[in-house]
């Protein structure tokens, strides 16, 4: 009988991109913000595990038996898939080990699950072509460099008929601090400013990364919220997944920086409470029957 320590295996060695081809050469890679990160990050973007919990819960009626959860992170999307009904088997890819740490830890409580947990790039993931009953991503795809070369490998590993679930920032996402960072002068954090218009992803774009892959589309939909939190709560989120994006500023520069956003995020809060907009993309699409 395998020991716990055995069946749940952290991988590392295969090849982490160093650079986003998005950003300039002297910015972090965003696995630098999720390692900082990953002891806080559930705490820190409750909607995205609301959103994941969705995306699973649209996802057509069959068996799901081998599950990979691309840049997986902390795991969430595995979890709420794993108590839904009958993953067997669990393969989470991640640039971020320290984030695939905190998701080794939840495993442990589903001994029976077979999880393998890889430090690896999306585009060099070293899963077995055509392996998987599901492909999950899951607010993660706004980071790879080149997203029609991430989708076209999730879908080469999925078995006929194998299933795609994508979640993704959607238009409009955040479009607040970008305007409130624009008004600035000198702009506030502009990096982020440009990261948040970056990782918006249309419908159509998101149909022709699926046509190009070979994948059918069977639904997507945009859902858009207005949200309401405390400035500080906003900007422990910003912090948690973008703070590669200014990495390359002095610890003085990044202070000052934050210290104006939040400034600027109170002001436009005289009730203590920042109102913005949370757009997200979900997608299902399925692999031809063969
Ligand atoms: C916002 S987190 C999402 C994590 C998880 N899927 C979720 O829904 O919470 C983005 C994740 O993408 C990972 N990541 C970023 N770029 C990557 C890449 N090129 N290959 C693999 N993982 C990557 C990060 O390390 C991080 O864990």
């Amino acid at each position: 009988m395998w020991s716990r320590a055995l069946r749940t295996k952290i991988l590392a060695g295969y090849p982490v991109i160093m650079q986003s081809a998005n950003h300039p050469p002297s910015q972090e890679h965003p696995r630098e913000s999720f390692d900082r990160s990953a002891h806080i990050y559930d705490d820190h973007v409750g909607f995205n595990q609301a959103g994941a919990q969705r995306l699973i819960g649209a996802l057509p009626e069959r068996d799901y038996r081998d599950l990979l959860d691309v840049a997986c992170g902390t795991g969430f999307a595995t979890m709420h898939m794993i108590e839904r009904r009958g993953i067997r088997t669990v393969t989470g890819v991640d640039a971020s080990a320290g984030m695939l740490e905190q998701f080794r830890g939840k495993l442990e409580r589903h001994p029976d699950i077979e999880a393998t947990l890889r430090v690896a790039d999306v585009v060099a993931m070293g899963v077995p072509p055509a392996s998987m009953d599901l492909v999950l991503c899951t607010m993660a795809l706004h980071w790879f460099p080149d997203r029609q070369l991430a989708i076209t490998e999730m879908a080469k590993t999925l078995r006929p008929g194998g299933i795609l679930g994508i979640l993704a920032p959607g238009p409009g996402h955040d479009a607040q601090f970008v305007a409130l960072s624009r008004e600035g002068n000198p702009p506030i954090l502009p990096e982020l400013a440009t990261s948040v218009l970056d990782n918006e992803i249309a419908p159509e774009v998101m149909g022709g990364y699926l046509a190009a892959a070979g994948l059918e589309e069977i639904d997507m939909w945009v859902e858009r919220r207005e949200r309401r939190v405390p400035p500080e709560r906003y900007m422990d989120r910003m912090r948690t997944v973008g703070s590669h994006l200014w990495a390359h500023r002095s610890i003085e520069d990044q202070q000052r920086q934050l210290a104006r956003a939040e400034a600027a995020l109170e002001a436009l809060s005289p009730d203590g409470i920042f109102q913005y907009t949370f757009t997200k993309l979900l997608v299902i699409a399925r692999a031809p029957q063969g």
